[in-house]
C-alpha cells in the first residue's frame, strides 16, 4: 500500500462513489458548508435528485454559493431549512434513494453551540432506512468531541448496533490510536 488509510470524511466519500450511480435519488442529511452536496450531485449528475437538509439558513446559503460555484445545475438539487428528523414530510413515500450521509456536530466557521442532536438524528436515520434501496448505505460521520457529542454518539451506536441484522449490515471504521476523539464512520446498508 504506497497511500495512508483515508479519514473518516474521505472513506465516507470513497463508499458513497462505490454505492450511487448517475440517476439515483440520495440525501445529504446536514449540508453544512455543501461539501457532500456537491460530492453527491456530480456522482447522480443532472437527471439524479439529492434532497439535502440544514437547519440553519446560513448552511443553505453556503451550499448554494458552494453549487454555483462549480457550475451545477440546480434544478434537480431540493434544500430544505428545516430538521432532517422530518425527512418524510419532504420525500414522497415511495421515493427510493441508494445513499444517504450525516456528517454530525457543528457547522465549520459557523455557531459551535448550534449542534446535532441524538433524538433528531435517529428519526432522521429511521426515515431513510424507510426509503433506502437494498445494498444502498446510509453513512454518518461521528463528530462528538464537543458539548453534547457522547449523548449523540452513544445514541447513535446505540441505534446501529441493534438493527436486526438479516436486514442490515453496519460498519464502523475508526481509527483506535489517535488522541482528540477524532470523528469515525458508520455504514448501514440495507442487506433486504
Ligand atoms: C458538521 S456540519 C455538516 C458539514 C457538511 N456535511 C459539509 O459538507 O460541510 C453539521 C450540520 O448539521 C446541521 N444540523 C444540526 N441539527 C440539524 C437537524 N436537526 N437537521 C438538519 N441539520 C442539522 C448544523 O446546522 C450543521 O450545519
Amino acid at each position: 500500500m504506497t497511500k495512508r488509510l483515508p479519514n473518516a470524511l474521505q472513506f465516507s466519500h470513497q463508499l458513497l462513489k462505490a454505492a450511487v450511480s448517475p440517476n439515483d435519488s440520495v440525501i445529504d442529511g446536514t449540508i453544512g458548508n455543501g461539501h457532500d452536496t456537491l460530492f453527491l450531485a456530480k456522482l447522480v449528475g443532472k437527471s439524479g435528485q439529492v434532497y439535502g437538509f440544514d437547519i440553519q439558513k446560513q448552511a443553505l446559503q453556503n451550499t448554494t454559493d458552494r453549487l454555483l460555484r462549480h457550475k451545477i445545475d440546480l434544478k434537480n438539487i431540493h434544500l430544505y431549512q428545516r430538521s432532517h428528523a422530518n425527512i418524510n414530510q419532504v420525500l414522497p413515500e415511495s421515493q427510493q434513494i441508494t445513499a444517504a450521509i450525516f456528517n454530525l456536530g457543528y457547522l465549520p466557521g459557523g455557531d459551535k453551540a448550534i449542534v446535532t442532536k441524538s433524538k433528531a438524528t435517529t428519526a432522521a436515520l429511521t426515515a431513510c432506512l424507510d426509503h433506502l434501496a437494498v445494498n444502498g448505505l446510509v453513512i454518518v460521520v461521528v463528530y462528538y468531541g464537543h458539548p453534547g457529542g457522547q449523548t449523540e454518539k452513544e445514541a447513535v451506536l446505540h441505534f446501529c448496533q441493534t438493527l436486526p441484522q438479516e436486514k442490515y449490515g453496519v460498519l464502523k471504521y475508526q481509527f483506535i490510536n489517535q488522541m482528540h476523539e477524532p470523528p469515525f464512520l458508520l455504514a448501514i446498508q440495507k442487506i433486504k
